[in-house]
């Protein structure tokens, strides 16, 4: 199984050299590891409810596009494209919305942290807040669920976003799954040792802050400069200075080869003139980043060029999307008008009030089972399993036992015995009437 690997990119602004090296350059040599389907997009839709100019949005994609390839992305292979070239996401946003409970975006952190200023500020709660932040996370679940992606790469402030993602995809699971499970439930990777560029003052490198080095903007001239206000501490020429600590130090070891990163050091320990060090700096970082400047001008003269990627991007994309979005439509009953199969009330009160158990393989290769209520609510919860026989065997003597096997069963208890009796009780009825009628 190839392991699928998605993420978005919001375009508002532009990369700085702390993106480039956070996210840019680490997302590029993943998506060269074997084994890997990778997806990056511009999240342009996304882009929209932060920004209404329309001037910055259209230089943001580009932008940020161009500086994407520049960069070394390998689009032939991953799958490289723009939110908006792809009707079928907004579509499925409306699918998902109509699972999505309002309670539970009513705790998105992004919207809560709004409510929580206009609260503070004495004004109207929902004062400036529109549809489109409050549904952020339905539109982010789509990105992700359209493309059945496994994992999904973002910073911590992200995280929530993906478990919602997961809640609805569970959802519309269990309601429209058919006994399948219809989207893969996907994971956050967040990587701890996430290399964090020190700005210029030292502080997280971040446009709120003011302390960025720009990437490709201003070019080398702009880099130098921002390279020369980094802050140091005041020692003089000829002075030993402090490496350990020193943010100069870190940015310049993440651009270094081991050797160079001793080399630096040892020369700053003789008394190397902050002056100069920057001039070293300088030069460090210009060897990686000025091929790429280059390029990214190049793409920038002629933006035909990355239009062309792009819409062939989104060729491949909506090769998996059209598809995915054709059987969602035909599983909530958007169908072709055909003779209906049964009477439509037999059809409706067929609808199960019965509890029923889900069988699925997680991205980490093992088998799981669990046992949700007619409502969608979580009964019980199997641990991993490495076969899935044994899964299903799990499965059918819980159906065929009920309580009475629960004590052996690798699984949690995710509900009080209030519901969780009645529930293996209602299985059982249902096995032994089914077994019935079978004769
Ligand atoms: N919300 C993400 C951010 O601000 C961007 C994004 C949109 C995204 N859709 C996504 C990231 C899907 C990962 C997967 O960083």
């Amino acid at each position: 199984m190839t392991l699928r690997v998605l993420t978005g990119i919001t375009t508002t602004g532009t990369l700085h050299l702390g993106n480039y090296v956070g996210a840019v350059r680490r997302a590029i040599a993943a998506s060269r590891e074997p084994g890997v389907e990778s997806f990056f997009f511009m999240a342009d839709y996304h882009a929209l409810i932060k920004c209404d100019e329309p001037a910055r949005i259209e230089a943001s994609r580009l932008q940020i596009a161009a500086t994407w390839l520049a960069a070394g992305l390998d689009t032939s292979r991953v799958v490289f494209y723009r939110q908006s070239d792809i009707p079928e996401i907004p579509e499925l946003t409306w699918l998902l919305t109509c699972v999505t409970s309002k309670g539970q975006m009513n705790r998105a952190h992004a919207y809560k942290a709004s409510v929580d200023a206009n609260v503070a500020a004495g004004e109207d709660p929902d004062a400036g807040i529109t549809m489109g932040l409050y549904s952020y996370p339905i539109l982010m679940a789509a990105d992700i669920l359209m493309f059945n992606a496994h994992r999904v790469p973002v910073g911590k402030d992200q995280v929530q976003h993906i478990e919602m993602a997961r809640d609805v995809a569970q959802r519309f699971n269990h309601l429209f799954g058919g006994g399948q499970d219809f989207f893969v439930l996907p994971e956050a990777s967040i990587d701890e040792e996430m290399e964090l560029l020190p700005g210029l003052d030292g502080r997280k490198m971040s446009k709120s802050y003011d302390n960025v080095i720009p990437l490709f903007e201003g070019g080398a001239k702009a880099l130098r400069e921002a390279i020369s206000r980094i802050v140091t501490d005041s020692r003089l020429p000829g002075e030993p200075k402090e490496t350990e600590g020193s943010h100069l130090v870190q940015i310049y070891d993440a651009f270094a080869t081991p050797a160079q990163r001793q080399a630096f050091r040892a020369a700053l320990h003789g008394g190397l003139s902050w002056g100069e060090a920057k001039e070293q700096l300088f030069a460090l970082i210009d060897a990686e980043i000025g091929p790429m400047r280059a390029r990214y001008d190049a793409l920038m003269a002629n933006p035909e060029k990355i239009e062309e990627i792009l819409m062939a991007g989104a060729q491949r994309a909506r090769a998996i999307a059209a598809p995915l979005l054709a059987r969602a439509r035909e599983s909530v009953g958007l169908r072709r008008f055909q003779p209906l199969a049964a009477p439509v009330a037999q059809a409706v009160k067929a609808k199960s009030t019965v509890p029923a158990f889900k069988q699925y393989r997680e991205a980490d290769g093992l088998f799981y089972f669990k046992l949700l209520a007619a409502d969608g609510t979580l009964l019980l919860q199997s641990t991993g399993l490495s076969q899935g026989k044994e899964a299903g065997q799990w499965v059918s003597r819980l159906k065929r036992e009920g309580a009475a096997a629960l004590a052996e069963a690798p699984v949690s208890r995710e509900a009080g015995d209030d519901v969780l009796l009645p529930a293996l009780e209602a299985l059982l009825a249902a096995e032994q009437e089914a077994a019935a009628a079978k004769g």
